[in-house]
């Protein structure tokens, strides 16, 4: 009998990284949930003022446990990392912790989870790459490009009155770029809302561009690679068993509650 299976983002690996334990296990998982999720519409309010809190607070809790029962995790590691005298402050090592979660794990999970829907979704390109596992690299930069997790920066703020195709955007103005607006740019990209795991060239913009460049580009590239060759190595006759349904945030591109079967 075939049997669908849901998809969800194991988060086990990750909290023992940062040195989450069984107990506070439902209090991250909640709070990576909302990192994800959370900025989603009417939800943005009871995030910001409610969920984003109660987050940093287990944050704090965890650290000031960690330095009394140091163990063998990242957190522990950076409480007790010095260079010339200087340590990380709490508020810092708050920001570690979210820099961890969000930049580090969460984007590269939802890289891998979009990937597979796309994929699954595109057969045709999908039996290409099991007959030439050399295309795995060009097809983890479509996917970064098509799929993307991440579809917007932190926010800029204007340095000066900027004129862009006869719109002002006037100085001290906020603005976020769309980086999945720009990855689907037909002056740039040919049949953009095609997927194509050969496109050549790919220059997309899905880990930004310039100073903020993102600092896990390759080291999330290798991720994503690994982690698509050994799953349609082992489970080659993976197909979906529910429409992939996006579902929209700014900034980022995530699908939710889909399932996969194997033939
Ligand atoms: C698919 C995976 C990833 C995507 C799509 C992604 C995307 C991005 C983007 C678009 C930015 C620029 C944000 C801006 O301009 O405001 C960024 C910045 C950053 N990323 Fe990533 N990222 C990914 C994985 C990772 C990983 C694995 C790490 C670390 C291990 C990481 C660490 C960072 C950091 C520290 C920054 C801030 C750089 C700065 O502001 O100077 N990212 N990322």
């Amino acid at each position: 009998m075939q049997e669908d299976y849901a998809v969800t983002i194991p988060m086990r690996a990750i909290a023992e990284m940062v040195g989450v334990s069984e107990a506070d296990m439902p209090r991250f998982r909640e709070g990576v949930r909302v990192l994800s999720d959370g900025l989603n519409g009417w939800r943005i309010a009871r995030t910001m003022f409610w969920d984003l809190r109660n987050l940093v607070k287990f944050v704090r809790e965890l650290v000031a446990r960690k330095k009394q029962n140091p163990s063998d995790d990242i957190l522990s590691g950076l409480i007790e990392a010095e260079i010339d005298g200087d340590r990380l402050s709490e508020d810092e090592l708050v920001s570690m912790v979210f820099i961890l979660i969000i930049a580090g794990f969460e984007t590269t999970a939802n890289l891998i989870s979009n990937g597979v829907i796309t994929l699954l979704d595109h057969p045709d390109e999908l039996a290409k790459l099991k007959n030439d596992p050399s295309l795995y690299g060009s097809a983890v930069e479509e996917l970064l490009r098509f799929s993307g997790p991440v579809h917007g920066t932190k926010m800029n703020y204007a340095k000066e009155d900027i004129e862009m195709r006869g719109v002002v955007i006037p100085k001290g103005m906020a603005v976020m770029p769309i980086l999945g607006s720009a990855n689907r740019d037909e002056a740039v990209f040919e049949n953009p809302n095609v997927f194509d795991i050969q496109r050549d060239p790919n220059k997309h913009l899905s880990f930004s561009q310039g100073n903020h460049f993102c600092l896990g580009a390759f080291l999330a590239r290798m991720e994503a690679k690994i982690a698509f060759k050994t799953l349609f190595e082992h489970m080659p006759e993976l197909e979906l068993a529910s429409t992939p349904e996006p579902a929209t945030m700014p900034g980022w591109y995530r699908y939710r509650d889909y399932r996969v079967r194997v033939r």
